[in-house]
């Protein structure tokens, strides 16, 4: 039997907060724990020697047997909360979850560049005045042709190509070829002075190349106002040409005909080789135009002018191949 002494119960001090200290779980802490202190502990076996001692004796073994148990148990509460709060971190650690996908850069798409091209040729008319206005894609022969100045009869018809729909008489009911019926619905539904322009999507039998879509997009302008000359039409063009291509970009008019305008014109810009690039249509709006809308030509007057809004978009991006456009290539539309 461990004879009870003040170097015995030291010894089993220093043992036991080893033991307590290098326990590596909760777990094994509690072993320990129950080793040092418990019913078959040395400790408590030493306990009950104090029964055969002297009384002044008894006293101070059992003093000195319960300083070291406080002292045990106090290693083995430190113990036990270090040990408490490296699981809690391991714990945290294995629960964490990892965001950082989220934080990844979101690829947003953009706007096609004709719609691109479409809203800044809208914002450049409508800084000059002008409101934006809409007509249907499906028209009839009287606003796509008739009240245009082109009767059943006029060659003009057979240049336009037209897409008619089955509806009706034949060859009355169409998609448009162009959006200078809008001029005529705007006409009727509103009075002078009119500054519009009309973005929208034309359609013609052509066989799509380089060049040519049979579905693409025309932009409509629009002015009635009294005293208006050729010269303000040639004004208005300039100055949105150069608001959207830059001010080193010149425009000049060339004699030409639409039956919708009298006199007729088209318009072109200059390019960096000093050569020229046809854009559009313009012209002085026809006084027969005007009558059919029921606005008298002797009082108004007023100019008019069409362009196709893709091709302005191959222009201003030197686009090989207008079929671009609409092949839906992201790799492509990405870089505008
Ligand atoms: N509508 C014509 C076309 O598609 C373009 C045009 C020419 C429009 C002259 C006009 C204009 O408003 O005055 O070929």
């Amino acid at each position: 039997m461990t004879e009870l002494t003040q170097e015995t119960l030291s010894e089993l001090q220093v043992l036991a907060e080893a033991a307590l200290t290098s326990s590596t779980n909760l777990d094994e802490l509690s072993a320990a724990e129950a080793e040092a202190l418990g019913k078959k502990s040395a400790l408590t076996g030493l306990k009950k020697q104090l029964g055969g001692l002297e009384p002044e004796q008894r006293k101070e073994f059992g003093q000195l047997i319960n300083a070291t148990k406080s002292a045990i148990e106090a290693t083995a509460a430190a113990r036990r909360t270090e040990l408490a709060q490296a699981a809690r971190l391991v714990q945290l650690e294995e629960e964490r979850l990892d965001l950082t996908e989220l934080r990844e850069e979101v690829k947003r798409g953009h706007y096609h560049l004709v719609t691109q091209a479409r809203d800044r040729l809208e914002d450049v008319f409508v800084a000059m005045g002008f409101k934006v206005a809409e007509g249907p894609e499906v028209e009839t022969a009287w606003y796509n042709f008739e009240a245009l100045n082109i009767p059943d009869w006029h060659p003009a018809r057979g240049s336009f190509d037209t897409i008619f729909v089955d509806l009706g008489e034949p060859e009355e009911v169409m998609l448009r070829s162009h959006t200078s019926p809008v001029q005529i619905r705007t006409m009727e539904n509103q009075k002078p002075p009119i500054y519009i322009v009309a973005p929208g999507r034309t359609f013609r039998t052509d066989v799509a190349d380089a060049t040519h879509l049979p579905a693409f997009n025309q932009i409509e302008g629009l002015v009635i106002d009294r005293g208006i000359t050729l010269g303000d039409l040639a004004g208005t063009i300039d100055a949105f040409v150069k608001a959207f291509f830059g001010h080193d970009v010149l425009t000049r008019l060339r004699p030409s005909y639409f039956p919708f305008t009298e006199p007729s014109a088209e318009f072109d810009i200059s390019r960096a080789d000093g050569s020229w690039l046809e854009l559009g249509g313009c012209g002085m709006v026809h006084p027969n135009v005007l009558a059919n809308c029921g606005i008298d030509p002797d009082e108004w007057q007023g100019f008019a002018f069409g362009f196709g809004i893709d091709r302005l978009a191959v222009m201003r991006y030197q686009l090989d191949d207008i079929r671009e456009l609409v092949n839906n290539d992201v790799r492509f539309l990405r870089q505008f």
